[in-house]
């Protein structure tokens, strides 16, 4: 495990986004497994900034999101695929067939997971995936007690989950309670994974995360075992 201390939220993402770009640059045609939420949204300004320059290149790049809401449409602002095309794809040369994001509209969404899990198994896997982590330790939508040997799933979100994303929402009862998620044996696949956390609220989850037991109470806790990961943080 590799632990990198950041200065501030700009050092985080300068980091996580240094780290991102390597992956890219020794490997051009390379899958990236992308997060949402708030804190990887600096590493993407970043990413952008050194594109813009003509730093990096992502025409060859594959990307696979982490998770969807169910029910949330690509045009809704709230939906991650919006997220994404907004806070990233949009600004850098990436083709955007080749940006995947799960379907929160899909008519099954059993055959909807079966279809993504075979997206990620067709392109060779993950190379490297960048998470976030919640409070209760969740990654991806893989919420307290979940099993560690799901891929592609639906869940049901937690109530402090809901709470927690009802500030991107006019009201808490927009925020929809079921979502699509890579399952953690997906993420545990990815070939490296960067983990990023910010603000002192996330001190407390990181610690049991990376040093308490390895448990589905907090599902981060299985990233102790993945053999090529680095965490970049910044409790200040
Ligand atoms: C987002 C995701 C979530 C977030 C987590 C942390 O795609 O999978 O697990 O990474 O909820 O969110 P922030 O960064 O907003 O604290």
């Amino acid at each position: 495990m590799n632990l990198i201390k950041a200065n501030d939220y700009n050092d985080l993402s300068r980091k996580a986004a240094n780290v991102i770009s390597a992956q890219v640059i020794l490997k051009p045609d390379c899958v990236l497994g992308l997060a949402t939420g708030s804190t990887p949204i600096g590493t993407y300004k970043q990413l952008v900034e050194w594109y813009k320059k003509g730093d990096i290149d992502f025409s060859q790049v594959t990307t696979v999101n982490l998770d969807e809401y169910c029910g949330l449409s690509p045009e809704n602002n709230q939906s991650y695929r919006y997220f994404m095309d907004h806070n990233f794809f949009l600004h850098i040369n990436i083709d955007r067939k080749n940006t995947n994001v799960p379907n929160g509209l899909a008519d099954n969404y059993e055959e909807e997971c079966t279809r993504y899990d075979n997206l990620i198994a067709e392109l060779g896997g993950i190379d490297l995936q960048l998470l976030g982590i919640g409070r209760n330790g969740h990654i991806g939508f893989n919420e307290p007690d979940i099993s560690f040997e799901k891929t592609t799933h639906i869940v049901n979100l937690d109530e402090s989950t809901i709470q927690a994303n009802a500030r991107f929402f006019s009201t808490i009862d927009e925020v929809p309670g079921k979502a699509i998620t890579m399952g953690i044996k997906s993420i545990m696949q990815a070939k490296k994974v960067l983990l990023i956390a910010n603000g002192p609220d996330k001190k407390d989850i990181i610690e049991k995360a990376l040093h308490g037991p390895v448990t589905p109470d907090v599902p981060a806790s299985i990233l102790q075992f993945h053999p090529d990961l680095t965490v970049v943080y910044c409790f200040e």
